[in-house]
Order: structure tokens, then C-alpha cells, then sequence
């Protein structure tokens, strides 16, 4: 009788064990697993050969179109730490971050519009990347938009 107990009681160990195991399985399967998210139209994937062409300089042709486009674009993103007028002044500068230099700084100013590209692309310093958050054909548009301001010379229209 007590060795049959003790071979119930050591199989249940047993069986506890193996049960162990299996979760540890489950959960490291459950760690790879990525959940399916549908891309969204025109979504250009990192490091694709489309991504690279659509970053390609010169970009697209700048119409009206583009730079209607790039002053919504950059209203979004940008003016709350540029300013709407690029000259460092957003709302959230007002909060206590640090500010952004003016883009009529005179070192800004000389930026290729791929320049601009490449610091919403790869961010700069304490400004953060915006490559997941900017399709590439909105980074030419802001570029130009920040261009046109360049050109206005920061006066408000
Ligand atoms: C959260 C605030 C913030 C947002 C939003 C932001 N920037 Fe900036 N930006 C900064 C700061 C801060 C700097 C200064 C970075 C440094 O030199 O450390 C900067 C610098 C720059 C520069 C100058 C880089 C250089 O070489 O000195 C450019 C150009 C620029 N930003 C463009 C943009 C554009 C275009 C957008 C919108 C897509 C944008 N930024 C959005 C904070 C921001």
C-alpha cells in the first residue's frame, strides 16, 4: 500500500513537471508570435527597394499640390516644437522642452530639402525620427513647405 501511495504521489510529480514544461513551451512560442496588423495603403516597408527610390533625391515635382500637402503635413507635425513659422517657438517649447533652433538660422537655410528628408527620416540630436510616422512623399513635402518658410523669411503672412 505505502509503495503504491508513493508511486501515485511520485507520478503526480511527474505530471506536475511535465505540466511545467508545457507552459514554458507555450509561452515561448507566445513570444515570437506578432500580432497581424494590415498595412495601410501606400505603406512603403523599412529597408524595401520602393522605400529607398521614394527617398531618392530629387523626390517628387514640387506642385502645388505637394506644397498644399506639406504645409498640412507639417502643421501636424511640426509646428507644435518649430512654430508654424519654423522659428522654434511651437507650443510645447512654451512647456518646458527644449527649443529647436530657427530654420532661418543661417546654417539651416543652406539645408537641401534632402537634407530636411534625412532629419525626419533619421531625427537629429534630441529630435526623435519620424520614419514610422511620415510616409516618404510627406518628408519631401514638409521639406519644401520648410523651404517656401525659409524663403518668406519667417514674416507672418
Ligand atoms: C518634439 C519636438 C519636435 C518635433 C515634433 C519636430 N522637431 Fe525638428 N527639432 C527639434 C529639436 C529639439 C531640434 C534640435 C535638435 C538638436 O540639435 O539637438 C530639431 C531640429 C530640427 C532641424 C535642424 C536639424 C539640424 O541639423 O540642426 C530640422 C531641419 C528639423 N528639426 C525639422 C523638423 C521637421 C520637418 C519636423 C516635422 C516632421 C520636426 N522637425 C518635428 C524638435 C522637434
Amino acid at each position: 500500500m505505502r509503495l503504491a501511495l508513493g508511486f501515485i504521489g511520485l507520478s503526480l510529480l511527474a505530471a506536475c513537471d511535465s505540466g511545467t514544461e508545457q507552459r514554458d513551451a507555450v509561452a515561448s512560442t507566445r513570444a515570437v508570435q506578432r500580432a497581424y496588423v494590415p498595412l495601410p495603403p501606400g505603406t512603403i516597408s523599412r529597408g524595401s527597394a520602393a522605400r529607398q527610390a521614394a527617398l531618392a533625391p530629387p523626390g517628387p515635382a514640387v506642385t502645388p499640390e505637394l506644397l498644399a500637402r506639406g504645409e498640412g503635413r507639417f502643421r501636424v507635425f511640426c509646428t507644435p516644437c518649430h512654430g508654424p513659422r519654423g522659428r522654434g517657438d511651437g507650443t510645447v517649447v512654451s512647456r518646458g522642452l527644449p527649443s529647436p533652433p530657427s530654420y532661418l538660422d543661417e546654417r539651416l537655410r543652406l539645408y537641401s530639402p534632402e537634407q530636411i528628408v534625412g532629419v525626419i527620416t533619421r531625427g537629429r540630436g534630441r529630435m526623435f525620427p519620424y520614419a514610422d510616422r511620415v510616409l516618404p512623399e510627406d518628408r519631401w513635402a514638409i521639406a519644401h513647405h520648410v523651404k517656401r518658410l525659409q524663403a518668406e523669411g519667417g514674416a507672418d503672412p
